[in-house]
């Protein structure tokens, strides 16, 4: 099986799985990151080299405050159950989006881990927190104005790379497989950029019941597409 070295995930339906067992939202994200544990593993077994999981996007903090702090204390606790094992397993986390915005228990739980792992060289474990694929871009456009006006780059040398080149995600592929669990089609602001040229993979299955045997249904339907790239077969 071709495994995509890059595979990334919308982890959605949380909500809708706590309410069909008449529990409240924040059992469903709790759930959430226990099926978190087991495919971040899998992946790790599997040989899946980067893994991109969007924890917090800038919309989410709309969502109610109880919720919005339960999803960060969830990250503390996940950190404090796991990095043993992750360090073990040689797994390197970071994070991409604005994570200094988070509160204060919750950056220090992940400078931890960053610390941590730092050396690891097996899976990348990216969690998106405070992610925004167009405030990401934004941010690149800045970097990028910024260094055009005191010279350092040039517009003419301006090519996509560049832009990447200023992402979160510079020096990693973009991801060859986007999953998105809870049935919807869409992207959500998810790695705007880098999804040009992704597989989808849509499933019905709400997060929390996303097992690493679904995981490897999503692999085997993504070896089953022909990936041109504009081109030809
Ligand atoms: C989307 O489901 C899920 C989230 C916004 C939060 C995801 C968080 C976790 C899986 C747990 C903690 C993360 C880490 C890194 C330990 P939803 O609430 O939108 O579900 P719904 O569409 O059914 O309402």
């Amino acid at each position: 099986m071709n495994i995509p070295q890059h595979t990334a995930i919308i982890m959605d339906g949380n909500g809708r799985w706590a309410k069909e067992r008449g529990m409240v939202r924040v059992q469903g994200h709790n759930a959430g990151m226990k099926s978190l544990k087991e495919i971040v593993k899998a992946s790790s077994t599997m040989g899946i080299k980067y893994l991109t999981v969007y924890a917090f996007s800038t919309e989410n903090w709309k969502r109610p405050q109880d919720e919005v702090s339960g999803i960060f204390k969830l990250v503390v606790k996940y950190i404090k159950q796991e990095i043993k094992e992750l360090d073990a397993n040689n797994v390197r986390v970071n994070i991409i989006g604005d994570w200094h915005a988070l509160p204060e228990d919750a950056r220090a739980s992940l400078q931890y881990a960053l610390d941590t792992t730092k050396d690891n060289d097996g899976l990348v474990f990216n969690v998106a927190l405070n992610y925004g694929g167009r405030a990401e871009i934004l941010k690149s456009v800045k970097t990028i104005l910024d260094k055009v006006a005191s010279g350092e780059i040039s517009q003419e040398d301006l090519t996509e790379d560049t832009i990447s080149s200023y992402l979160y995600t510079a020096e990693m592929p973009d991801p060859d497989l986007i999953i998105r669990t809870g049935g919807e089609y869409r992207l959500s602001n998810f790695l705007t950029w880098q999804s040009a040229y992704s597989e989808l993979y849509v499933t019905d299955v709400y997060w929390p019941d996303f097992t690493p045997a679904e995981l490897e249904k999503a692999i085997e339907a993504y070896n089953g597409r022909e990936r041109r790239f504009g081109g030809l077969k």
